[in-house]
This record gives C-alpha cells, sequence and structure tokens, in this order.
C-alpha cells in the first residue's frame, strides 16, 4: 500500500525538515564480503535517490549525516576513500542540483585534514546553489552536535551578549546556519538506535525512524514509508493538543 503511494500523493502532513542517518553501508558491503568502501561507494545511488524524492514530494528541508567528527577515528585508507568519493559525487551531481533548484549547505567542515581541494568544490557548489530555494539541503560533513553547541556559546562570549539575555531564541541564533528550522523527522537506516551527535540541538523534538534496511539500499519508497509513519505520529509537544502541522516555510 504504502509502495503505491506515490510523491504527489503525499500531499498532507508532510515533515517541513527531514534529516537521515545515512548508516550501514559497511555493514551492505561485509554482506556482500566486499571491503567497507564499496558500501560507501554504492551509498551514493541512495542519496542521489533521496534527495530527487524528497524535492519531488515538496520536502523543503533535507539534511543528510555524511560524516561525522567521530568518524575521523576511522583507519585513514577509509577517510580517504571516502572524501575522495564525496568530491566525486559533488562533481558529478553539481549541475543536476542546481537545475533542479537545490540549494547545498555543508554543515560542520572545520578539521583541517578535509582536502583543501574538497573544501574548494564544496565552496563552489555552495556558492553555485546559494539562491536556489525549492529545497535547502544540508549535508553534515565533519558535523558534531556538540561541537555547534560549544561553537554558538563562544560566539555567544565573543558578541558579548548579557547573560540575561542568553534565552534558547538567541542562542539558536548564533548555531551554524541558524535560519534552519528544527528537524520534524529522523531516519536512521540499518536499525542503530542512536543520535551519534547528530544535530543535537535542531533534534530535541524531532519523530524518529529507524527503519532495518542499509543505506546504500534506501530508496524512494522506503522514504513514502518514513513519511507515513511520521503522519500517523501525533506530535504534542509536551502539551495535551496536537500543534498546526507545519508547513514548509516557517523557521525559527
Ligand atoms: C555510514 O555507514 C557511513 C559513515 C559513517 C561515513 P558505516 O560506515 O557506519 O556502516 P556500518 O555502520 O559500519 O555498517
Ligand atoms: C553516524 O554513523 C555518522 C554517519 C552516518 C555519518 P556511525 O556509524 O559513525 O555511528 P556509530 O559509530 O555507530 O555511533
Ligand atoms: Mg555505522
Amino acid at each position: 500500500m504504502i509502495e503505491s503511494l506515490s510523491a504527489m500523493e503525499i500531499v498532507s502532513g508532510l515533515p517541513c525538515h527531514v534529516a537521515c542517518v545515512m548508516d550501514g553501508n559497511g555493514r551492505w558491503a561485509a554482506q556482500r564480503s566486499l571491503p567497507r568502501t564499496a558500501g560507501h561507494e554504492a551509498a551514493e545511488a541512495a542519496v542521489v535517490d533521496v534527495i530527487e524524492a524528497a524535492r519531488s514530494a515538496g520536502i523543503k528541508w533535507l539534511s543528510l549525516y555524511a560524516f561525522s567528527t567521530e568518524n575521523w577515528r576511522r583507519p585513514t585508507a577509509e577517510v580517504d576513500i571516502l572524501m575522495r568519493l564525496v568530491r566525486r559525487a559533488i562533481r558529478k551531481h553539481a549541475p543536476a542540483l542546481h537545475a533542479r533548484g537545490v540549494r547545498c549547505r555543508f554543515l560542520g567542515m572545520s578539521d583541517p585534514r578535509i582536502p583543501p581541494s574538497l573544501v574548494q568544490d564544496i565552496t563552489d557548489l555552495m556558492t553555485l546553489t546559494s539562491d536556489n530555494r525549492r529545497m535547502t539541503l544540508t549535508v553534515a560533513f565533519d558535523h558534531g552536535g556538540r561541537r555547534d553547541i560549544v561553537e554558538a556559546a563562544r560566539s555567544l562570549i565573543h558578541a558579548a551578549v548579557p547573560a540575561e539575555q542568553v534565552t534558547e531564541a538567541t542562542f539558536a541564533r548564533h548555531l551554524p546556519y541558524s535560519d534552519t528550522p528544527d528537524v520534524d523527522l529522523v531516519i536512521r537506516t540499518s536499525g542503530e538506535q542512536r543520535i551519534s551527535n547528530f544535530m543535537l540541538w535542531q533534534v530535541a523534538y524531532a519523530e524518529w525512524v529507524f527503519p532495518q534496511v542499509l543505506w546504500p539500499d534506501f530508496r524512494a519508497t522506503h522514504l513514502w514509508e518514513c513519511l507515513e509513519a511520521y503522519r500517523s505520529r501525533q506530535r504534542r509537544f509536551g502539551g495535551l493538543r496536537r500543534p498546526a502541522a507545519t508547513t514548509g516555510e516557517e523557521s525559527r
């Protein structure tokens, strides 16, 4: 039944901001007796499919967790290949992303170990797509939710904001990409059920789904299932009544 839902039919109760923890690449490869990097390579098709599916469904904000601050702990060879794959994917897909009205942003990106050539390609992609508004794609890359919170605290101190003026709203304005609305739905593939330091501030009241599918196998139909699950949830935000659905345009 869910497979038969087309993007056009998903019109009501759509989350404004969907975020994916793209997990399970290594296990996908292991199941096929392939090196872990083959799983990262296969992940590209899922990323492309999900971006287009989300865009065509009318989701305004999509965030993808691609590399965490903790992922630097992985073997250098794996990290190097991940960096190369991201660069290759950017070069390959930048024109199509731009043509489809996707604004691309990268959240994190402060570690000097990121190759300068990759930083350049990311900067070029962000510049190219900066005026697009059909959907904002945020790639969390060298991202850590705690680091963002610490950086926001530093920024408040640098701006000499008086302590009594530090509210949740002012704090949020000092987070990177502070125009990003809170996350409504987090999808973590592969069955793992943890946050892994992902957009900690923004997921405060997100709904979570944990499909078993490994990320390289994730496709539009899985996204429709997750959206359907989201639609069936009753969000209460600590209150008793269901608040009005988000429209996809508002920011905090
Ligand atoms: C997610 O897949 C990709 C990154 C974290 C970069 P994993 O590489 O974590 O795959 P598993 O969890 O080992 O299967
Ligand atoms: C989270 O996955 C990070 C990304 C998907 C990029 P990990 O596989 O690195 O997380 P843990 O180690 O299982 O928590
Ligand atoms: Mg993992």
